[in-house]
């Protein structure tokens, strides 16, 4: 028998398994199950089988949802949703109240049914999924209760499609529920298929509560019911899961009007600083990679260590990697489970062996593994090349790659090395270092000496090909609220829709017309790479000629727009006097511009420039208001939601009102220190072409604002195509709207389709632009022990 010393010396546990009882009773009280339809179960007709990945054991069946019963659950989503929307805040929010009740009442359970279904280690379920599932109807409990007083004017979506993974099965579940219900949509949503058995109970919590039929439906299923709830009569989908599916979702609703919001996958860097607490950030790597098996989107996979720590570092990873426990996910001393499903290990090995092959050093756990299941042995990566597959490619298993860099402006350029921008975490003792990373960073969560922390109070989203959207606090909460539905105003026709070209360079004098106008590239005027130009007509006349832009133009302008980022930087007062600057200098040429506009047969030339001088004040304004908020997350952390400018635009402007729509559509986004290339009206350009003079006294940088003439939709769909353009807006056509959304699927850039409007009305201004000219970092910064 070992002695008490012998037992120290080893810190051998003992099995602690959880008990199983209930769950196993409960599966086999239910054998099979149906879909959960307008309040009740389906019978399962077609079905497969769900299984515990740590033993290969059944669970039980699940139904394999078809077209006719997502069509079903969203026609009793539909007819519930009126009504659910009309209750009052409160009668929602103790429906809210109810859920988290009945979760809290049922964690254990959850817990271990959760463990049983995903393979990952009870300590997580028990410690860190089924509360944060609890909490999130809590908090939108809350919102549901105050939702007139903080989105006054703002409605329901409507019904909501709902795809979710399975590495957080019912916490995904309660991200995606929790917001919609309190915002007052009904929902149909559709877990993975490896993990579909904490949805089930949770339906049957919804039963059991009494919750109105229809308001949650859960119709379960693999990839082709997900297709066809993306493709059934629903207004909005949220989806959570790989790059490539919620591409091609991009792809599909284009054109459709549905909302969009996509969380997908990452490669998020783990910054360590020589100054860091080396045995915090190495806990830090077991709480970035190992936990839940790496199965994280946000995981911090790519660990960068500073040259002159990276070898001590390296060694106390090797160091702690032995003492991970890995096996039995009930117990409860496990710290690494199961892998969820044979398909995921497969490719898991299979990434890791290729990285293998292309000269990268493993250094992985020796703890035995159990004779069955989907294990897969946690480790890291040296040696890794920065072109190596696993250096870019998101493994999804419990490996991480370990590289080094020399000066901080390196760290920041490898961990913005990646397509994605999910998440990143950073280590130092350093808060100016730790936070003036923390602002270059592109991605959508920063955690400051932290890692994978999440609270409902807190948006989480990505920048990049990590997708769009957020979802935690009041931004998840405008995700699920439409805007104050704005009167659309159809566009007058062009007068020349083809801007068909017209030979030669413009140049003065060329022809017998009144002036010709070139592109605005980086601050001077450029001509187009076409040679051509395009005659402006007004009232059967011709008044002009303008740049024939092309694509090559829209690249140079691109390029011009990168090259001018001091923009980004500058202070909010420095970029409202450049407005204000620019609203004088507008505002000495007024009558000029007026009589522009008369002769291109506007309606209202006066109101139009007045409007865009007090425009240029509004958002010279806001320049240094538009800010950000605390939320109140953890215990000993701050969470500061920064909007961040998006980086380079690209905005396609409404034909109608030349100046004012023009204006109203490039002055937010640069106030909020973006670039821009713009395209302004096609028929009538010179009302934008004639600012270059304003912007050149402006003190306006060159390359901010850059102006490319020409047929729109083509140059949009440039710009729509660009990997380097970050976001896009366009006003225009449905069919243009439809093709921007598709063509940005590429990088998966953020658009915003807009209609023409009334542009001196109200609806031509406000925080909705704003809104829409950023996206929101959020930053958790340790505070307090
Ligand atoms: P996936 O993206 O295929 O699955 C996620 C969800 O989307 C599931 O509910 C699935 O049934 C559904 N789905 C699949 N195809 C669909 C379609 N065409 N239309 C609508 N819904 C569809 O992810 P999968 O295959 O399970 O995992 C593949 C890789 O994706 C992983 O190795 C990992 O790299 C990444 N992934 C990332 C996640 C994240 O949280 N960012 C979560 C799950 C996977």
């Amino acid at each position: 028998m070992p002695s008490v010393s012998d037992i120290l010396q080893t810190m051998d546990y003992g099995p602690a398994p959880e008990a199983t009882g209930e769950v196993t009773a409960w599966l086999k009280a239910r054998g099979s199950f149906g879909h959960f339809i307008d309040g009740a179960f389906t019978k399962p007709g077609q079905s497969f089988t769900t299984s515990n990945p740590a033993t290969g054991e059944a669970l039980a069946k699940v139904a394999q949802g078809s077209a006719e019963d997502i069509a079903a659950a969203v026609k009793s989503a539909r007819a519930a949703q009126p009504g659910w929307a009309k209750l009052p805040g409160h009668e929602r929010a103790k429906w809210l109240y109810a859920i988290a009740r009945h979760i809290q009442k049922r964690e254990r359970f959850l817990s271990v049914l959760e463990t049983l279904d995903n393979g990952k280690p009870i300590r997580e379920t028990r410690d860190i999924d089924i509360p944060l599932v609890a909490r999130h109807f809590y908090h939108h409990a809350g919102w549901a209760e105050m939702l007139a007083d903080e989105f006054p004017g703002a409605a329901p979506v409507g019904v909501c499609g709902q795809i979710i993974p399975w590495n957080f099965p019912l916490l995904m579940l309660a991200w995606k529920i929790a917001p919609a219900l309190a915002a007052g949509n009904t929902v149909v949503l559709k877990p993975a298929e490896y993990t579909p058995l904490t949805a089930l109970a949770f339906a049957e919590i919804c039963a059991e509560i009494g919750l109105p039929k229809g308001v949650v439906n859960i119709v379960t299923g693999d990839g082709e019911t997900g297709a066809a709830l993306v493709a059934a009569e629903v207004d909005k989908i949220a989806f959570t899961g790989s790059t490539e599916v919620g591409r091609a979702i991009r792809k599909v609703t284009a054109g459709t009007g549905k909302k969009l919001t996509l969380e997908l996958g990452g490669k998020s860097p783990f910054v360590v600083f020589a100054d860091a607490d080396l045995d915090g950030a190495v806990e830090g790597v077991v709480d970035a990679i190992w936990f839940n098996q790496g199965q994280v989107c946000c995981a911090g996979s790519r660990i960068l260590v500073q040259e002159a720590v990276a070898d001590d570092f390296t060694k106390r990873l090797k160091k702690r990697l032995k003492t991970l426990r890995v096996g039995d996910p009930l117990d409860k001393s496990t710290d690494v489970g199961a892998i969820v499903d044979p398909v995921q290990l497969t490719r898991i090995r299979d990434l890791v062996s290729q990285g293998e092959a292309e000269g990268a050093v493993l250094h992985q756990s020796d703890a035995l593994l159990p004779p069955t299941g989907c294990y897969f042995a946690p480790g890291f990566f040296t040696n890794v090349a920065p072109a190596n597959v696993v250096s870019e490619v998101e493994i999804f298993g419990p490996v991480a790659t370990v590289t080094s860099f020399r000066t901080p402006d390196e760290a920041v350029e490898l961990a913005n090395n990646t397509r994605y921008g999910l998440a990143a975490s950073i280590w130092s003792e350093n808060i100016n270092l730790a936070l003036d990373i923390a602002g270059k960073v592109k991605a959508g969560v920063v955690w400051v000496n932290a890692t994978n922390i999440f609270d409902a109070a807190a948006g989480f989203g990505g920048y990049r090909e990590s997708g769009f959207g957020r979802e935690g606090g009041r931004e998840g909460m405008r995700e699920y609220l439409s805007e104050p539905l704005v009167k659309a105003k159809p566009e007058a026709r062009a007068e020349k829709p083809d801007a068909a070209p017209i030979p030669g360079a413009p140049s003065k004098g060329a022809a017998p017309i009144d002036r010709t106008a070139k592109l605005y590239i980086g601050g001077a005027q450029k001509r187009p790479d076409s040679g051509y130009s395009y005659a402006v007509m007004a009232k059967g006349r011709e008044i002009g000629l303008a740049g024939l832009g092309s694509r090559k133009d829209i690249r140079n302008a691109v390029e011009a727009a990168h090259a001018a980022k001091g923009w980004g930087g500058a202070t909010g007062h420095n970029r409202a006097q450049v407005l204000y600057y620019l609203a004088e200098n507008l505002s000495a040429r007024e009558a000029e511009f007026a009589a522009t506009l008369k002769a291109a047969g506007s309606p209202n030339p006066a109101a139009e420039v007045a409007t865009a001088i007090r425009r240029a004040f509004y958002y010279a304004a806001q320049a240094d208001k538009f800010d950000g908020a605390v939320h109140s997350t953890k215990s000993a952390h701050v969470t500061l939601a920064m909007p961040e400018p998006f980086g380079v635009m690209g905005i396609a402007c409404p034909n109608d009102a030349p100046l004012l729509g023009f204006l109203s559509l490039v002055l937010p986004a640069i106030a909020m220190g973006n670039r821009v290339v713009a395209v302004p009206s096609q028929s009538m350009p010179l009302a934008a072409t004639d600012l270059y003079q304003v912007f050149d006294t402006s003190d306006l940088p060159g390359g901010v604002i850059n102006i490319v003439t020409g047929p729109r939709d083509e140059l949009a769909k440039t710009l729509a195509q660009h990997d380097d353009v970050a976001a896009m807006w366009y006003c225009g056509s449905p069919e243009g709207a439809k093709m921007v959304e598709a063509e940005s699927a590429g990088n998966l850039k953020v658009t915003w389709t807009l209609a023409n409007r009334d542009w001196i009305g109200p609806d031509g201004q406000g925080r909705a632009f704003l809104t829409r000219a950023t996206q929101v970092k959020n930053i958790w910064i340790p505070y307090g022990e």
